[in-house]
């Protein structure tokens, strides 16, 4: 019997998933590490940390599937995505890892879209520069911190550390590296004319493969360290979105995803390399060969519910751990007894800015069309519906752009609501389909692991073999309808209020 590992590093945790080829028997575990935010907007990880959350992981999920690692047959890596990693020669850790969600770099950002312009930046690496992506925080590096720029030998992804901690190889593949603005993502190289003009020396980065390419294999120090069989391959592996979306099998046209977690994320393979004109929607390959992805990232969507749960609904969590039960249960049932559109209460879900469709670190949460019939349920249901209408405008994106929607995959925590899930299909117009799997970005680099080290045919054949389609939930056109309308006034809110979310952004930060 062969059996694949998946590691997924993300910000929270890292998650490792042993399964056999046929996906019968999963087990997991997942170590949790810490996240210090130093200064506000700034969000870094120690990358020992990682490592030896992910050591602990490995040796867990071994014990626990009782799987001998010579069975083994290959690794795969998945993670959050754009953080920067620096190392010396020596491969020593510069400085803590900048995340994703570090918001720092406003600055160098502008001076990226000045030095290259913004309409060249996209013909270049086809997407504009945006606060998370991994260009700004080098810069930001180079500017504030040049000491340390200077010893920089290499730069790496976050999974990429752990490759190197695992086969001392500094690799990544183009999935991730999408999201470090230095990738020409139609040709799937990096771009020379981009780093030549940003100053940036090709060195540093890594080499960059397709995401089933054999990139190395663990080493004696780390067979000795976590258990594994040295020799055992390891493959590129995905960014974390990626990774998810091949572990909940949308890697052909037709079928797309809205995930919701704190983040939400509508993910569209696609067979060519589409650009959205507007470009609020990030154009990133696949993990999948010789395909590309259009993805739209909402910053706070079951955020925006835990943010609620925890601040108005705090009476709730005691009554639900008396009851036994998930706070959220109780949360939904008020919910339910409201009619839709929550007689016209609509939330905008900026809680900590948003990325698409607007890029906009200075937009904030809003209750629109408060009135004194509403009650504490109004609140609960504008909330799903709010974060719903955002999920819509990125689908409307894709919409636009021929790509075939036959149907929409939800999955994360916010797929466990069947209630939920019935308010984005009226949102959507459209059916939402669950399936049988749920381990996602882990999942999915297993299965890109099996393909790479040809336990696989392909990995196609693979994920038609293992996902299936667990529930259907069908849109209810009368709500459909009255959605539509409501759906109208939520895409006006945002273009009227922008500049006072600029202004108001400013007087906080100058009383701050
Ligand atoms: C994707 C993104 C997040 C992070 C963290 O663009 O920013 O998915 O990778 O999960």
């Amino acid at each position: 019997m062969s059996f694949l590992l998946g590691l997924d590093l993300g910000t929270s945790g890292i998650k490792a998933l042993i399964m056999d080829e046929k996906a019968e028997k999963i087990v997991t575990a997942t170590v949790e590490y810490p996240l210090q935010t130093p200064k506000v907007n700034w969000a870094e990880q120690r990358p020992n940390d990682w490592w030896n959350g992910t050591v602990e992981a490995i040796k867990q999920v071994i014990s626990k599937s009782s799987v001998d690692p010579k069975e083994i047959k290959g690794i795969g890596l998945s993670g959050q995505m754009h953080g920067l990693v620096t190392l010396d020669k020596e491969h020593k850790i510069l400085r803590p890892a900048i995340l994703w969600c570090d918001q720092r770099t406003e600055k160098q950002c502008q001076y990226i879209t000045d030095t290259i312009g913004a309409e060249r930046l996209i013909d270049l690496v086809s997407n504009p520069a945006l606060t998370g992506f991994t260009a700004g925080k080098l810069i930001w590096v180079r500017e504030n911190e040049p000491e340390i720029y200077e010893k920089i030998y290499k730069i790496l992804l976050p999974k990429d550390y752990i490759r190197f901690c695992l086969t001392g190889e500094f690799a990544t593949e183009v999935s991730d590296a999408s999201g470090m603005l230095f990738l020409d993502v139609k040709n799937r190289k990096w771009s020379d004319e981009l780093l030549d003009e940003l100053d940036i020396d090709k060195d540093i980065l890594p080499e960059c493969f397709e995401s089933s390419y054999v990139s190395g294999k663990v080493n004696a120090k780390a067979s000795s360290e976590t258990g594994l069989a040295e020799g055992t391959p390891v493959v590129g592996g995905g960014g974390d979105q990626a990774s998810q979306a091949v572990g909940t099998g949308i890697i052909r046209e037709g079928v797309i995803s809205s995930t919701v977690g704190t983040s939400g994320v509508v993910f569209a393979a696609s067979d060519e390399h589409h650009l959205d004109p507007g470009h609020t929607l990030h154009t990133f390959c696949h993990a999948v060969k010789g395909k590309w992805h259009l993805m739209g990232v909402m910053l706070s969507a079951g955020g925006s519910l835990r943010w609620l749960r925890d601040t108005l609904f705090k009476d709730l969590k005691a009554e639900a751990a008396k009851k036994g039960v998930d706070p959220y249960i109780l949360m939904e049932e008020k919910a339910a007894k409201i009619p839709v559109g929550s007689e016209g209460l609509i939330f905008l879900p900026y809680l900590t800015g948003e990325r698409a469709p607007y890029a906009d670190p200075n937009a904030r949460g809003v209750f629109f069309g408060l009135s004194l019939r509403h009650t504490d349920g109004d609140f609960i249901r504008s909330v799903l519906e709010g974060v719903a209408f955002g999920l819509r405008d990125s689908l409307e994106v894709i919409r636009s752009q021929n790509i075939k929607i036959e149907e929409i995959r939800g999955s994360g925590g916010g797929a466990k609501s069947p209630f939920w899930l019935q308010i984005q299909a009226d949102i959507n117009n459209a059916p939402m389909t669950t399936i049988n799997v749920t381990d996602g970005g882990a999942l999915g680099v297993a299965l890109l692991a099996g393909e790479g080290t040809g336990v696989y045919s392909s990995l196609e054949d693979a994920c038609d073999a293992i996902i299936k389609v667990k529930s259907s939930t069908e849109p209810n056109k009368e709500n459909a309808e009255k959605y539509d309308e409501y759906y109208a006034v939520y895409r006006s809110l945002y273009p009227a209020l922008k500049d006072r979310f600029l202004d108001l952004s400013k007087i906080v930060e100058k009383h701050a």
